[in-house]
């Protein structure tokens, strides 16, 4: 019932040449493939281009991160109006990795997600618990708050359906993947907590996705996990075959 989602997150990495070479391999491999949603999210400085480049295929095209006002004296960042007028309709929302290096904090998360749906931009929410809240015991609590704070407000629309990433700090860029056990176990209290902030319609078709260290060679395990609705895909999105791989692992290319 619910679609996944195999989503790569660029992060910095590749310049528009590069961006536009990694599609021209990868288009074709996912061509005729309609099982799961597929999408990428690359630099700031790629997207136009790769927008343009993903028109008319089934892969969607998303930001990184962006502001939550329309207009401003912010050097250096981007608005939401900005993104919808050059035809994004993806966003990436409270990365860790903005979250540890950009400050990010969960009121901003809050604010940038009230502000996608406001302008009908797809949003991934992304939560997680460092290593040391896991061995202290606090991972539940971590998500809770995260789940609380990022929806506190958020009235859910159907043109904008959220989308949740797990993406524990600890497996993020490490090569050890959490496991299925623990990411469902993880998954079960997003959903949750969805639910108790959106409404049990909404925790029932919340996607709820898995990030941190994703690989060809663990999605298949990952994905047999009826609570996992999709992979949020760092290090192995980078390479177009690699990234093929991962979704043909995922569900067979038809
Ligand atoms: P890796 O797949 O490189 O661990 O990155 C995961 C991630 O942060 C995706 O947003």
């Amino acid at each position: 019932m619910r679609k996944p989602l195999i989503a790569a997150n660029w992060k910095m990495y590749k310049t528009p040449t590069e961006s536009l070479a990694f599609l021209r391999d990868f288009l074709p491999l996912v061509k005729h493939h309609t099982r799961d949603d597929i999408a990428i999210f690359p630099t700031m400085s790629s997207l136009a281009y790769v927008i343009e480049a993903c028109q008319d295929t089934r892969v969607d095209v998303g930001a990184q991160t962006m502001h939550w006002l329309n207009e401003g004296p912010y050097t250096g960042q981007t608005s939401p109006t900005m993104l919808a007028s050059i035809g994004c309709d993806h966003i990436l929302l409270g990365h860790s990795e903005r979250r540890i290096y950009a400050n990010e904090t969960d009121d901003m998360v809050n604010w940038k997600l009230k502000a996608a749906i406001a302008h009908g931009l797809v949003p991934i929410v992304c939560v997680g618990e460092s290593l040391e809240k896991r061995q202290s015991g606090l991972t539940e609590a971590v998500l809770r708050w995260q789940l609380a704070c990022a929806l506190n407000g958020v009235t859910p629309s159907p043109n904008s359906p959220i989308t949740i990433a797990y993406e524990p700090v600890w497996a993020i860029g490490t090569g050890s993947s959490a496991s299925p056990k623990q990411i469902s176990e993880a998954h079960t209290i997003i959903r949750h907590e969805v639910a108790a902030r959106l409404g049990d319609e909404a925790g029932e078709n919340t996607r709820v996705i898995y990030g941190g260290s994703v690989k060809a060679d663990n999605i298949a395990s990952l994905m047999a996990e009826p609570d996992i609705d999709g992979a949020l895909v760092g290090g192995a999105s980078l390479d177009p075959h690699s990234f093929a791989k991962i979704i043909q692992y995922a569900y067979s290319l038809e």
